[in-house]
């Protein structure tokens, strides 16, 4: 492609320490439909025929059509996708191609293509999302009642409902669905038209090229435009974001599935055995997508420290955002892929779950409202009930057997009443807290949002 200026060949080295193809094959989509826009422009600023146009169009389908199904040879001496691309065309039509790269470089072709890809990737992780929002939704309706204890510190602390602790992930989950269609909006600007870096001599209609490809307007700066990878690196932050939640919920089921809690079951067909122990039933998938998680966050860390020290404007270094961004949205896309499936055909132990929250300690906190709401100061109340606790710890017996009268005067006969588990959830229906009415109440606005 630039044999005009060079009497040698590129070593072979750095052919192969340079070629991207093997990776950014997957833009072909993009860049085939980056290149009918900007011929369509150049036919309608009389830089090619019509026939030129229809020719280019149609040999630009035909190697498409050619790549999907695994026809197409790829070549790592034409380096990336983009000159594989042109080559094959200007192979198959002639003249015609060789007029296609007129008032376009490959630096803004790449930064179409990549926003490009970015945007269909984007779409496709929020319906992913949705779609394991949509099986969490259905095991918190299933399981809107099932009272389990919630944790802090990994220690046992307050009753809550296994659907409010399920919907703790839906929200998550929803918020980041916001931060992508946020970073859809910012990268969806068209940088064709920047050229190599300071625009062009030859004016296309660059609104005309945005619109035919979906963009919402044109890049404004050249030079930012070729420089820029601010959406990849702010894609990559939502998308590590998002692993780490999927990491945390892993986390929770890694708990909930061990002989210890003994909350949760996950199918055969989503575990995994152990070669040696004949017992075992693994949670692999979780692990994986703990594991996994790393791999996210160290792909946004190389992409920014690749950008940290980069002038203006282009330079080879930007190469090396495709694989990390590949490489997060694959991995992404396939934990949200199986999670959802392992999620719908877990089982919840309900008797363990709520056999876990009929220590009385998980209603310490209840005892002290009680004394509150007879006028004692909440200070003073938290004192009273960790004597309490104390005491029972003391005299080996829980605290619901204690006599709470030797304690203190202000503890009545009713006190007892405060150990009713069912009364105690319900006790809890303020906004935002996990009696099972509110629990349901939140099922039915997530239906409703999620339709
Ligand atoms: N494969 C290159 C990349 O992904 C395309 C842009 C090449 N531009 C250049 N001036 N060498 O960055």
């Amino acid at each position: 492609m630039w044999k005009g200026r060079f009497t040698h060949q590129t070593a072979d080295l750095v052919q192969r320490y340079g070629e991207s193809v093997s990776y950014d094959w997957r833009l072909f989509p993009h860049d085939i439909a980056g290149s009918i826009a900007h011929a369509r422009a150049q036919m309608n600023a009389s830089l090619l025929t019509e026939e030129e146009f229809a020719q280019i169009e149609s040999g630009l389908r035909e190697i498409q059509r050619e790549i999907e199904a695994g026809e197409f040879e790829f070549s790592s001496e034409l380096e990336d996708i983009h000159m594989n691309i042109e080559a094959a065309l200007t192979r198959k039509i002639g003249e015609a191609g060789s007029k296609l790269h007129t008032a376009r470089s490959r630096n803004d072709q790449v930064a179409t293509d990549t926003r490009l890809y970015c945007r269909s990737a984007i779409d496709a992780i929020v319906s992913l999302s949705t779609g394991l929002q949509k099986t969490l939704l259905k095991q918190s309706e299933k399981h809107a009642a099932t009272i389990l204890p919630g944790y802090t510190h990994l220690q046992r602390g307050q009753p809550v409902t296994a659907g409010h602790h399920l919907l703790a992930y839906v929200e998550m989950l929803e918020r980041d669905k916001q931060r992508l269609t946020d970073c859809r909006k910012r990268l969806n600007v068209c940088p064709l038209g920047s050229g190599a870096l300071a625009g062009s001599t030859i004016n296309l209609d660059r609104n005309a090229i945005a619109h035919e490809l979906g963009f919402d307007g044109v890049t404004t700066n050249s030079m930012d435009a070729i420089a820029d990878r601010d959406y990849i690196a702010e894609f990559l932050f939502v998308l590590s974001l998002l692993g780490a939640h999927l990491s945390r919920f892993s986390e929770d089921l890694i708990l909930w599935c061990s002989t210890e809690f003994g909350f949760a079951t996950l199918s055969d067909r989503h575990t995994t055995g152990s070669s040696l122990m004949p017992q075992k039933k693994n949670p692999d998938v979780c692990e994986l997508t703990r594991g996994k998680t790393g791999r996210l966050v160290g792909n946004l860390v190389a992409l920014l420290t690749a950008l940290k020290g980069l002038p203006l404007t282009y330079n080879r270094d930007l190469q090396e955002d495709k694989e990390p961004l590949f490489d997060s949205v694959e991995t992404l896309t396939l934990a949200l892929e199986v999670n959802a499936e392992m999620v719908s055909s877990m089982d919840l132990q309900i008797e363990n779950c709520r056999e876990a929250a009929q220590d009385p300690l998980l209603l310490a906190t209840d005892l002290a409202d009680y004394l509150v709401r007879k006028g004692v100061p909440f200070r003073n109340a938290h004192e009273l009930v960790g004597k309490a606790v104390a005491s029972a710890e003391e005299k080996n017996t829980t605290l619901d057997a204690l006599d709470l009268s030797l304690i203190s005067d202000q503890f009545g006969n009713d006190a007892g009443g405060v150990f009713d588990l069912e009364r105690a959830l319900r006790a809890r229906s303020n906004q935002g807290s996990p009696s099972i009415e509110n629990v349901l109440g939140e099922i039915q606005r997530w239906k409703a949002d999620l339709a």
